[in-house]
């Protein structure tokens, strides 16, 4: 999983369009921002102490992820079948709202890091903003299974 994320920033950096399989980058990058959510989130309940490095390493990935978050190259027209996908068509019919939901998740995420929290709760105030951008987005465009 790590080289396949360190392959899409060599990708993102290159600035190359057309990635092979968008429906495996997505899916890698949102499991990427699940591992870094689930850094934080024990730490935020209070079930592991507060660790400044590990949160800002955390917090760099969300923005760096978020970030990489290329509309178009990620969710390409078609996208929503063709694969074991869970992104809802309305990707595809409000592009404009799931384009707005992009530019939140960059813009609470740099807030985040740069607000550099320094206790649990600090943290919790940023996570909490996070989190709202994650589920807000998942919501309205992610199918839920099962
Ligand atoms: C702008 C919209 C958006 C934001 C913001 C967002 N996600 Fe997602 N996420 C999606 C979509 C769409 C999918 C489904 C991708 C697919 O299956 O093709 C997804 C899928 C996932 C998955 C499942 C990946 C898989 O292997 O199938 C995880 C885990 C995830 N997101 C975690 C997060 C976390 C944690 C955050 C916040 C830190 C986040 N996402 C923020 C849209 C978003």
């Amino acid at each position: 999983m790590r080289k396949l994320i360190i392959a899409i920033s060599a990708i993102a950096l290159a600035g190359t369009a057309a990635m092979a399989d968008p429906i495996a980058d997505r899916q890698a990058l949102m499991k990427a921002n699940g591992k870094a959510a689930g850094v934080l989130a024990p730490i935020v309940k209070g079930e592991k102490p507060f660790d400044a490095e590990a949160v800002m390493a955390a917090l760099k990935t969300l923005e760096e992820n978020a970030d990489k978050l290329d509309v178009a190259k990620l969710f390409p027209a078609g996208s929503d079948k063709g694969g074991d996908t869970t992104a809802s068509p309305k990707i595809w019919e409000a592009t404009a709202d799931f384009q707005a939901k992009v530019e939140k998740f960059k813009a609470d995420t740099a807030a985040a890091l740069a607000a550099a929290p320094k206790d649990v709760s600090e943290l919790k105030t940023q996570f909490g903003m996070i989190g709202a951008s994650c589920g807000g987005c998942h919501e309205s465009f992610r199918i839920k299974k099962g």
